[in-house]
């Protein structure tokens, strides 16, 4: 089975708007979870953008699921993550102007540095993601690292301007998640996901078993609620989890 997990930085986003309580990202958190969902992210910016300190510590609390704390590779990050404890921390690379995140973590950059932050999140019990381009080299420096799992960048494959383009994408991540998953990590995939492009994604990569997604979801939510545009992805999800699975029986 294929996991959604479900970002819920971009209610927040809408609540910072005006500086109130609502929309509440707990409650769309609460929602996504009732709706099958079977984890909930949130990433926790060094501008508190959208998602505050608050909303995590709450979400630690009421969350019935798992939570997965997205964040910068800071000494501040480090510690709040120790603190909270989330099941799970994806680090992520983080630039003050950039809208959304733009790109993998450069882990081959310094793997001695990402090898250290991955050591002291793992020696408090929480599983460590690092979200990398679908690059060998990012791979095999995650793999070094001794990180449980990475999250490839679906970006380029979700803003690929051709369908030519978008299928060359989605060579790229086919490789690069049958070399993490031979490296022994396990393979999530995010960024850009929406109703029309994530079917593919898990019809033609079965080491996928998760996916990370946001904005999608909470631009729905806005047409047909939260709980419902939960559940519209989640029958995609299954529905293309399915085919897979005939797919690869077929071929046997
Ligand atoms: N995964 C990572 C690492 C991200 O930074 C984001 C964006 O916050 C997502 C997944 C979700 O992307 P989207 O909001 O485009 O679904």
């Amino acid at each position: 089975m294929v996991e959604l997990w479900v970002n819920v930085d971009h209610v927040a986003t809408l609540r910072q708007a005006r500086g109130g309580t609502e929309p509440d990202p707990i409650l769309a958190a609460l929602q996504a979870e009732i709706a099958g969902a079977k984890g909930i992210v949130c990433h926790l910016r060094e501008d508190r953008r959208h998602i505050q300190d608050r909303d995590v510590r709450v979400l630690r609390q009421v969350l019935q699921t798992r939570l997965n704390l997205e964040m910068a590779a800071t000494s501040e990050m480090i510690n709040f993550a120790t603190e909270i404890r989330p099941d799970v921390v994806t680090l992520v690379p983080e630039r003050r102007q950039e809208r959304t995140t733009e790109s993998g973590l450069d882990v081959a950059a310094d793997t001695g540095f990402f090898s250290e932050v991955v050591q002291m999140l793992q020696d408090v019990n929480i599983r460590v993601s690092l979200f990398i381009d679908p690059v060998p080299e990012q791979i095999e420096a995650a793999a070094e690292t001794g990180a449980d799992m990475v999250e490839l960048h679906t970006g380029p494959y979700a803003d690929a301007p051709s369908i030519e383009q978008q299928q060359e994408e989605l060579h790229r991540l086919h490789e690069s998640a049958a070399y993490a998953a031979s490296l022994l990590l396990d393979v999530a995939a995010g960024h850009g996901l929406n109703y029309d492009n994530v079917s593919a994604l898990i019809r033609t990569i079965p080491q996928v078993h998760e996916v990370s997604i946001g904005h999608s979801i909470v631009s729905r939510a806005v047409f047909v609620g939260f709980p419902k545009a939960v559940q519209e992805m989640l029958d995609i999800i299954r529905d293309a989890a399915l085919h897979r699975h005939f797919a690869f029986r077929n071929s046997e």
